[in-house]
This record gives structure tokens, C-alpha cells and sequence, in this order.
């Protein structure tokens, strides 16, 4: 495990993860068999590491990734690190035929994650990469009404993601500040554009076009050690997609908002027979038959309550964090020897819709994404 002292590294990969699994004595699969985990913690810092081993009863860590990849006895490789870093350390991995677990992006280009997944394909290596808003019970409770039919034709969705992040002056902001410049793999289209490529092409159909208009609204921030410097990245991403079967989506991501909604995501999804707003946990829906029937009038205020037009969708099932299930899911087939769909091509495409956002917002026009295949 590279990159455990980070947010990601730590908090949902090691601790809510892969030590929730180790604690509770390994997962039993599809097929009756039970399979633990045993970390190595890698990176940079001895120290930390030390930390963190003795903190959580862990036996193994190393400085020395090449040692790492070298050693038989471990048979994944994941990667937490900052974006700039991965593809180095996943084409070490790859080398070293090691089995891939990456969070995303998995490139800071398209050209370097496509030849990643090629590699990959080329040494026989199964990969996986992070798909965790799949997961989220709302998108969970999402995909249960468009398999069930519920929308009708799906003809349109909204999303909006974002909150303040605070610029670090007054107070410090929560999140790094790398992610506020553009030269060390910062930006929200970067960061949130391989969610929504996933998102889109696992519920609604893959993404066709982009258009998308970037900002940088904040054009000075503060970092970790109380220092001014300048955002190079956009810190909000407006985004049109149009996707296969004709649905269009419409994405707002977002560190420049302040929250005015259930929660810090939410997609709108109107079919011809119901609509339906998920958030991260939440679902509700209107079906045709409960549509009111507004008529606009500015001359008069309007006193119907739109908001109770709308039914909670049940919590039927407990879910379990996403991360984890992901990984549990990763882990079943790497041992059973299945197709892992979300693999490095799936990371790509991700990458893609990143770069396609980009070059949108620079040239001021729609762009189509290309085909991506392993050759
Ligand atoms: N799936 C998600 O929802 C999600 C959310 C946030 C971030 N991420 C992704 O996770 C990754 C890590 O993000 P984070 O917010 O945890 O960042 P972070 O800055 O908290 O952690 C980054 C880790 O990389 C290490 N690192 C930094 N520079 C390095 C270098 N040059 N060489 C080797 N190691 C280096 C750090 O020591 C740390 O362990 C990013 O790629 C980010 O895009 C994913």
C-alpha cells in the first residue's frame, strides 16, 4: 500500500478497508473461500510509517518500493499517491508483474493511462481502479430505479457537486493545496471528471461529448505552511455531456459554492414516467401519476410545496462503505480469477473525459471523446 500517510491512503483505504477486513478475520467469497489481507505499508518517511504500523498492529513497512515489487510475498501493488506520482510507480508495478489496485486518476494524461492499461494487458497483469461513488447508497438506490424500469426514457440528468473550500488564510483549508495548482496535478476537472465519466457510462449510457467552461475563482490560496500562493488550477468546472441514448447531463463540480441542497452531491434524473434526486445516501422520487401541474404566473405567489411532492426511496439494505466494498469486490476476483471491469481502460476513459473537459474549456468549444481500446 503506496501513498498510507495520505487522505485517501489512510482513512478509506487503509483504515476503513483493508484493516475493517483484516480486523474482522478476512472476507469469505461467492464460492465459500476465506481470503485475509496482510499490509506492507510503503512510502517515503520511515518514521511515519513506524507510526502508523504500531498504531494499527501492522508488521510490515518499507521505504524501499523496488524491494517492495521485487518480493513475491506481496501480490498487489495499490497506489494512493498524489496523481503526479502514480504513473511512475504503477509502471514499476506493472514490471514487476504485480496485480494493480489504483485510486484515479491513473494518469495525468489519456496517451499515459491508455499505455498503462496497454502494459498491463501486455504483462498479463489484473487491474483495478477506484470507482467508489458507485457505491454510495443514493447511486445505489439509483441504479435499483433504472433497473426496475422506474424512469421510463431517460431523457436528462443534473448534478451538483461542490462546497466552500476555504482559501487557508483565516482558516485553514480542507484539502491539500496542491490540488489548487495546475503544475502539481491540481484542478476539478482533473479530480472530478473520472468520477463522472464512470458514474455516467455505468448508469446512463458512456459519454459521447464535453463541453465544459472552467474557473479559476479564487486566484490566491494559502497552504499548509501559511503561505500565499497562486491557484494555476480551476477551482469550478461547468459541464455539458451528452451521452449515448440521447441523454444529456449537465454537471456542476464546485470548490466555490456554498451547500444549498440535502447534500454534497446530488443528481436530478428526469425519465418520461418519474424523476428521481440521489445524493450520497438519500434518494427521492415523483412518479408521473404524483406530477403536480404548475402554471407559470408571476403575479401571483405561489403557495403549492414542491418538496412534498416527493417520496423517500427506503433504506432496504444496510450498505457498507464503498471503498471497502470495492475492494472486497477487487479482491474476490483477483482470487477467483474474473473479469474486473473497472480496470485501467475504464481508468482511462476517465482520464479522457478529464482531458476532453480541458481542452474544451481552453478552445470554448465541444468535445468529442475518443474511442479508447488496448490494440
Ligand atoms: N476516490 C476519491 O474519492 C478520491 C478523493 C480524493 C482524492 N483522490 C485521489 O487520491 C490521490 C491522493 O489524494 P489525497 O487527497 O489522499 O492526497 P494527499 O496529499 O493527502 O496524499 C498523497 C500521498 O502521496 C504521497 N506523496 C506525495 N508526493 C509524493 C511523491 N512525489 N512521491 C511519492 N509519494 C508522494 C504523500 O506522502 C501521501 O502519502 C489523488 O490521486 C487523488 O486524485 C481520490
Amino acid at each position: 500500500m503506496n501513498g498510507v500517510s495520505g487522505r485517501m491512503g489512510y482513512r478509506q483505504h487503509l483504515v476503513r478497508s483493508i484493516l475493517a477486513i483484516r480486523d474482522q478475520g478476512g472476507i469469505e467469497l461467492s464460492d465459500g473461500t476465506k481470503v485475509t489481507v496482510k499490509p506492507l505499508l510503503v512510502g517515503r518517511t520511515e518514521g511515519k510509517l513506524a507510526e502508523l504500523a504500531a498504531k494499527h498492529g501492522i508488521e510490515d513497512y518499507t521505504t524501499d518500493l523496488d524491494a517492495a515489487l521485487a518480493d513475491p510475498r506481496w501480490e498487489i501493488y495499490a497506489d494512493f499517491l498524489v496523481t503526479k506520482a502514480r504513473a511512475t510507480a504503477l509502471r514499476k508495478a506493472i514490471a514487476a508483474g504485480k496485480t494493480i489496485y489504483t485510486e484515479k486518476p491513473t494518469a495525468e494524461s489519456v496517451e499515459e493511462a491508455l499505455e498503462l492499461a496497454q502494459l498491463a494487458k501486455a504483462a498479463g497483469v489484473k487491474t483495478g481502479v477506484v470507482h467508489d461513488k458507485l457505491y454510495l447508497p443514493g447511486l445505489q438506490k439509483l441504479k435499483r430505479l433504472i433497473d426496475s424500469g422506474f424512469f421510463g426514457r431517460i431523457l436528462s440528468v443534473r448534478g451538483e457537486f461542490g462546497y466552500w473550500v476555504f482559501e487557508g488564510d483565516w482558516q485553514p483549508a480542507q484539502r491539500p493545496s496542491w490540488n489548487y495548482r495546475v503544475e502539481d496535478g491540481g484542478g476539478i476537472i482533473v479530480d472530478m471528471f473520472p468520477h463522472w465519466n464512470y458514474i455516467l457510462e455505468n448508469l446512463f449510457g458512456g459519454v459521447k461529448t464535453v463541453y465544459a467552461q472552467a474557473s479559476t475563482h479564487i486566484p490566491t490560496r494559502w497552504d499548509e505552511q501559511n503561505q500565499p500562493y497562486t491557484a494555476t488550477a480551476e477551482d469550478a468546472a461547468y459541464g455539458i455531456f451528452e451521452l449515448e441514448n440521447d441523454v444529456i447531463a449537465q454537471i456542476n463540480s464546485s470548490w466555490t459554492v456554498r451547500v444549498n441542497r440535502d447534500e454534497l452531491v446530488e443528481f436530478h434524473v428526469d425519465g418520461t414516467h418519474g424523476s428521481a434526486v440521489v445524493g450520497l445516501f438519500g434518494a427521492k422520487i415523483q412518479h408521473r401519476n404524483a406530477t403536480p401541474k404548475p402554471v407559470w404566473n408571476p403575479d401571483l405567489a405561489d403557495s403549492h410545496d414542491y418538496d412534498r411532492d416527493w417520496a423517500e426511496v427506503p433504506t432496504n439494505e444496510i450498505f457498507i462503505n464503498g471503498f471497502r466494498q470495492q475492494w472486497e469486490e477487487f479482491l474476490e476476483s483477483y482470487v477467483l480469477g474474473t473479469e474486473y471491469e473497472y480496470d485501467l481502460l475504464a481508468g482511462a476513459r476517465g482520464v479522457a473525459l478529464a482531458e476532453a473537459g480541458l481542452e474544451s474549456a481552453r478552445e470554448g468549444r465541444k468535445v468529442a471523446l475518443p474511442e479508447l481500446n488496448l490494440g
